[in-house]
């Protein structure tokens, strides 16, 4: 099989390779499972310190259309589209946000439908496509109001996948994910950075701000169960995909308060003791317009999973990271 992976020098890409390197095969579109031959890592930054002769690492501009003609060719089996600029990015420029997360995914699809061999292809889309008034468990079909320009490029790439694949021009999946936690290293420009930092400053023995107020609902997914997903969103084959391309993932619905009482739990009352809440109202509005729960009928049905609870979730992270675990 030959891969491509965009965004893969990012928080989910240099996972998601990790994972399909150490499981050797993937499912073909005819069923069969196939060695995974080549993965092609592309990147705006170049993905580092994977050291495997099956991954070839390409650096680029995922908006550059003549980028996209060398990327992918009639042997390129399965793609796995990540790569994205985050929610407050998108936000404060305007212009970035539908270059690289809308006008990138249309030339991707455009580069595939010229090709004629309908590769499968895994995205991932966000809880962000929901806003305004919504019901406090969403279902899935719950109409799209996204309240941000991120959440926007994000439906538009999912009404456009549904129909090239709808014309047979790629089998594609979209994975609506939650907020994936905890990420490790610095903040980022995400409006939910804040979801990882509550956790990991304070493990790191640093102060972290909390701009949101403490009952605010979120959403969420371990990064394990985001990569096990993908590649689940992967191996499914295109007659199980009944309801259509576009899936909510399951996840946890916990308040901003049940997280800190979790790290509280996990870690002690000198680690939760270094969080201040102090919203900000630009944070507040874009992540309060995000639900905080979903039914995920489909996806369940299709054997995705969600976590156990958020305590375990934290443990996951300070396994990984030790050196965060003070
Ligand atoms: N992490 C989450 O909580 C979450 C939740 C829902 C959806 N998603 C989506 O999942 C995907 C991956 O998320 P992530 O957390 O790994 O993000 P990330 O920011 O860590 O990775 C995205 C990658 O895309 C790359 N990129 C940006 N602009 C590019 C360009 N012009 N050309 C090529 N590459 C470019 C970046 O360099 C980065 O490595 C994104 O599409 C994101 O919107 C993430």
């Amino acid at each position: 099989m030959n891969i491509l992976v965009t965004g893969a020098a990012g928080f989910l890409g240099r996972r998601l390779i990790e994972a399909l390197l150490q499981r050797g095969t993937l499912t073909d579109r005819q069923g069969l499972s196939q060695n995974i031959t080549r993965i092609v890592a592309f990147d705006v930054v170049p993905l580092a310190g994977i050291d495997d002769p099956r991954v070839q690492v390409v650096c680029g501009d995922i908006a550059e259309a003549k980028v996209l003609e060398s990327l992918v060719d009639a042997r390129t089996d399965s793609i796995f589209h990540l790569a994205a600029v985050v929610s407050s990015q998108a936000e404060q420029d305007f212009e970035l946000g539908m270059r690289i997360n809308f006008s990138a995914t249309h030339n991707l699809l455009e580069r595939i439908r010229s090709l004629d061999t309908c590769p499968k292809w895994v995205m991932t889309s966000s809880v962000a496509v929901f806003g305004g008034k919504l019901p406090a468990q969403v279902e899935d079909d719950q109409v799209w109001a996204p309240q941000s320009s991120y959440g926007t490029q994000k439906a538009m790439n999912d009404l456009l996948l549904a129909d090239y694949s709808r014309r047979g021009f790629v089998d594609g999946r979209s994975l609506r994910m939650p907020t994936i936690v905890v990420r490790p290293g610095k903040p980022n420009l995400a409006a939910s950075s804040f979801a990882s930092g509550i956790i990991r400053e304070p493990l790191n023995g640093q102060h972290s701000v909390c701009p949101v107020p403490l009952d605010t609902r979120l959403w969420l997914m371990s990064p394990a169960q985001a990569i096990s997903n993908l590649i689940h969103g992967h191996e499914l084959a295109a007659e199980q995909l009944t309801q259509g391309r576009v899936i909510n993932m399951p996840g946890l619905s916990v308040t901003v308060q049940q997280m800190i009482d979790a790290l509280r739990q996990t870690a002690g009352d000198q680690v939760a003791s270094r969080i201040a809440v102090l919203p900000d109202p630009a944070i507040v509005r874009i992540v309060g317009s995000w639900p905080g729960s979903f039914a995920a009928r489909y996806a369940k049905d299709l054997g995705f999973t969600a976590d156990h609870d958020f305590a375990d979730v934290i443990g996951q992270f300070m396994a990984q990271y030790p050196a965060h675990a003070t």
